[in-house]
């Protein structure tokens, strides 16, 4: 049985990892399980991919398990597609999931539009990095997009940061209101890691 080791702190991101990982095959860890203080990596790619990798190869390299990295994140068109890379520190350095949203919502009111909704979707870039295996099966990279709306009330409890504002295309619901079961069938995440899922069953045979 291999370790499967998540390369992320946030909570949110970590329960959904260890509800849509297959178990069968792999022991599923976080980083914090292992590692001691856990390294900080700094974020400072372009892209959701750069992040992704960044993550996973730096926790791999470390530890020598097979890791998965998540970079992931929201984009607003009225705000250029911010946040953007800068979701998790939209607020400043530290800002937390409520921060976050409430620097969301006041931004798009100074836009002065009468809109209730803005068109957006969420991003998540996913690198699995295999540091034993050879070099042209080392790295996968995926990605997941899911589109929706933006709405400038909070509504519901579940999920984690902009969940309570996000909308999905062909839903009236958050992903704050929906069950896991609804936001993991259509979430940017769980497009992405469908991928990898299928890239875990194949190497669960092989040594
Ligand atoms: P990262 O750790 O830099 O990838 O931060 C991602 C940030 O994007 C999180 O802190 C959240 O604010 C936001 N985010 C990513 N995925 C989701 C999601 O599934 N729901 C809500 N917010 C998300």
């Amino acid at each position: 049985m291999r370790d499967l080791l998540i390369a992320t702190t946030n909570q949110g991101k970590l329960r959904e990892f260890a509800e849509l990982l297959p178990r069968e095959g792999y022991r599923v860890r976080a980083g914090s399980d292992v590692l001691s203080p856990v390294p900080v990596i700094v974020e400072d790619g372009v892209t959701f991919a750069d992040n992704a990798r960044k993550k996973a190869q730096a926790i791999a390299r470390e530890t020598m398990c097979l890791t998965l990295a998540d970079d992931s994140g929201l984009e607003v068109d009225a705000l250029g597609g911010a946040p953007g890379v800068y979701s998790a520190r939209f607020a400043g350095e530290g800002a937390n999931d409520a921060a976050n949203r409430t620097e969301l919502i006041s931004r798009l009111r100074a836009l002065g539009t009468e809109q209730l909704r803005f068109s957006a979707r969420f991003r998540c870039a996913l690198c699995l990095f295999d540091p034993l295996a050879s070099d042209d099966r080392r790295i996968l990279e995926v990605d997941g997009v899911c589109e929706g709306s933006v709405v400038l009330d909070e509504r519901g409890a579940g999920g984690f940061g902009y969940d309570a504002l996000f909308v999905p295309n062909g839903h009236d619901k958050t992903f704050g209101e929906l069950s896991s079961e609804v936001k993991h069938a259509l979430s940017h995440r769980g497009r992405a890691l469908s991928l990898i899922v299928a890239s875990l069953a194949a190497r669960a045979g092989t040594p």
